[in-house]
């Protein structure tokens, strides 16, 4: 098979996730490095085609970056055979009117997560692709990263032993917009926008526990919004109808407890935005984005509780870090290339649509169970 270019329309790239991670640091970074290789040798080359709102937008974008392509019209897109890829990192209400379009045309897809707002609508998208047969994936980035490939590979080796829990840590303070500006965008802290932490972060959580760990069977949660007013884009001062924190836990495999704080009203006491601790028998890790620490049951010190006597031990000098071993390629641009393979191969790729909607199945569940005070159960969801 000779080198083949692949179009792809771009919905949201005028926005954080959209400009950045996606079409500078992995379709153009792909483009520009003549593609990606495929066992034949020959290379699948993407061509990005931009989609928006804003045509001085875009043509900046076009402008910069040397693509020839971007139009205000999705419609007059996706029925150009030309282009057989859809892509959307809109803000989560538009992304799912946008992509059943997409898959009525016939398009193979690829999206932000959430894959849509509510559990019900990502099923049907799951749906509709399956019957529709195109390919279909969410991105779901931070499995490719170094510090959770670094905790795959222990985990494999059977580091740990026995897995018994999980504590994960993330978030940061976004600035309230008032004195300084907000580095998130104002819809996140908007319900009735799509925002909230826990439709944001319970997708993540929930491939990374599926993925490493086994499937999630039930979630306990407590949402809150700590900060109940903050300043948009243009200095407004609006009511922050979503929830900013959520402190979680999540029953998961085989008897596993997780228990993962998420805020953006929490400052930072660790070395990376999201850590994830892992006990097991036999060892412990604690995985950031980037670096992964260990701790094996050989040289675990031992800690004894005397609040009288300043404690010897110096435990976090205890641990060793897993080595890079190698060169690990950004997260986003490593999934593209697995999600392109898979277009034009059939590769497997097991991010699809209706492994973006279980992780809104646990998003729904978080939000539910801090409203009930009750644990919720993940039933099995289909995409038939
Ligand atoms: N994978 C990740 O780590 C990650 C991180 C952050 C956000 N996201 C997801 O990416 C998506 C985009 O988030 P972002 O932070 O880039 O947002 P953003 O506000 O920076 O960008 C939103 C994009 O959607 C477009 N848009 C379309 N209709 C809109 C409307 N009615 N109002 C406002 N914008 C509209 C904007 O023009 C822009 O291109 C969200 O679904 C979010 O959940 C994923």
């Amino acid at each position: 098979m000779g080198d083949r270019v692949l179009g792809i329309a771009m919905n949201g790239v005028t926005g954080r996730m959209g400009y950045r991670q996606h079409l500078t640091r992995s379709v153009l970074a792909i483009r520009d490095a003549g593609g990606v290789e495929l066992p034949d040798g020959s290379r699948v080359i993407p061509e990005p085609v931009l989609v928006g709102r804003s045509e001085r937008k875009l043509r900046d974008i076009a402008e910069k970056h040397g693509i020839e392509r971007w139009t205000t019209d999705l419609d007059s897109v996706l029925s150009d055979d030309g282009v057989p890829v859809y892509f959307d990192a809109q803000i989560t209400h538009a992304r799912e009117a946008a992509v059943r379009s997409a898959i009525a045309a016939g398009r193979h897809i690829y999206v932000e997560k959430p894959t849509a707002s509510t559990l019900d609508a990502a099923l049907e998208l799951a749906k509709l692709a399956e019957q529709a047969g195109v390919r279909n994936g969410v991105v779901q980035d931070k499995l490719f990263l170094p510090g959770l490939i670094k905790l795959r590979r222990l985990l494999d080796s059977g580091f740990f032993g026995k897995v018994l829990s999980i504590r994960g840590e993330f978030g940061y303070w976004v600035f309230e917009g008032d004195g300084q500006p907000a580095q998130r965008p104002s819809w996140n802290y908007r319900a009735e926008d799509g925002g909230g932490i826990v439709l944001d972060m319970f997708p993540h959580w929930h491939y990374v526990l599926e993925h490493l760990f086994g499937p999630v069977r039930t979630v306990t949660a407590r949402t809150a919004t700590h900060i109940p007013r903050r300043w948009d884009e243009h200095g407004e001062p609006y009511e922050a109808t979503a929830d900013d924190a959520a402190y979680g836990i999540f029953e998961v495999g085989d008897g596993i407890i997780a228990q993962i704080n998420s805020s953006w009203s929490v400052r930072v006491d660790r070395d990376e935005l999201v850590e994830f601790q892992v006990d097991g028998t036999h060892g412990s890790a604690v995985a950031g984005l980037r670096s992964c620490r260990v701790q094996h049951r050989s040289v675990t010190p031992k800690g004894v509780w005397d609040p009288d006597a300043a404690d010897p031990v110096r435990y976090r000098e205890d641990w060793s870090h897993v080595p890079d071993n190698g060169e690990f390629t950004n997260g986003f641009r490593a999934q593209w290339e697995d999600y392109l393979r898979h277009v034009v191969l059939g590769t497997p790729f097991h991010h699809d649509l209706l492994s973006g909607a279980r992780g809104i199945q646990m998003a729904e569940a978080g939000l539910l169970s801090s409203r009930t005070g009750r644990t919720v159960e993940l039933g099995e969801v289909s995409s038939t």
